[in-house]
């Protein structure tokens, strides 16, 4: 498959085939992502392959608990989770939690998440981020991105065997409890779970913001960056 393809064309997957991926084939994934790029080539990741029914399980149970959380952000109007969420916001949220929780089917991707193909926890190792922006009065970034582009990469790696999958995030909310699960330890945080396996199907089309949308020129209120000009 052309890069380019690839790259406009990989969208999330949840919900796959009942048809499992070989050891072989995960490993043949890893292998590919780990040429990620990171800060000072320092590679952070820790990547556990969650196989046991208990702990898919747990997660789930961890998963589905920050997922109600998202709903009720958006049964409240509220972009979830956003950085400058205010008091009154997460007041909303939690005020919509019964609702968000009354929206569960037992088929969602989050309720059968203990089921998918291939379950991986994405690790970082908080020794070897290059959180440059720790020392900023703000929201901090800088450090995963140190992480997500390895993630991505295994996104892309399992695109290019034809299989799919999707990077999850929503867990992090129960960041401690995924610690006991898997037994991680203080010196790694949790960056993701992702879900891998054969697609049931794939969107054909890609819902992104044009170029214009999101580029400028010589500063941020710049002319925008089209070709038009
Ligand atoms: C950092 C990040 C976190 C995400 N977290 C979740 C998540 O917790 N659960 C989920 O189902 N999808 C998650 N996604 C997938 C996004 O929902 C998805 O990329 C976006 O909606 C675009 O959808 P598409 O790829 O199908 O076009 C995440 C994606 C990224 C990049």
């Amino acid at each position: 498959m052309e890069l380019t393809d690839a790259l406009r064309t990989t969208g999330s997957v949840r919900a796959f085939l009942d048809e499992s991926v070989s050891d072989e084939v995960l490993y043949a994934i890893l292998d590919d992502a780990r040429f990620a790029p990171s800060g000072g080539n320092r590679q952070a990741w820790h990547v556990i392959v969650v196989k046991d029914s208990l702990r898919r399980r747990a997660l789930r149970d961890l998963y589905l608990d920050g997922w109600h959380d998202y709903i009720a952000h958006v049964l409240a109007g509220l972009v979830p989770f956003s950085p400058l969420a205010s008091d009154e916001d997460r007041a909303a949220a939690a005020s919509h939690r019964d609702a968000a929780i009354a929206t569960s089917k037992p088929d969602g991707f989050p309720e059968t998440l203990d089921q998918v193909p291939v379950m991986l926890v994405i690790c970082a190792d908080l020794a070897a981020l290059a959180a440059t922006d720790r020392d900023l009065d703000r929201y901090q970034i800088a450090g995963g991105a140190s992480i997500y582009p390895f993630v991505w990469n295994i996104l892309l790696a399992a695109r290019a065997r034809g299989l799919g999958g999707v990077m999850t995030t929503i867990a992090t909310r129960n960041e401690p409890g995924v610690r006991d699960v898997l037994d991680i330890p203080r010196s790694h945080i949790v960056a993701s779970i992702v879900a891998l396996g054969h697609p049931a199907s794939r969107a054909t089309r890609l819902r992104r913001r044009a170029v214009e949308e999101f580029t400028t020129t010589d500063g941020f209120d710049g002319e925008r960056f089209s070709l038009a000009n």
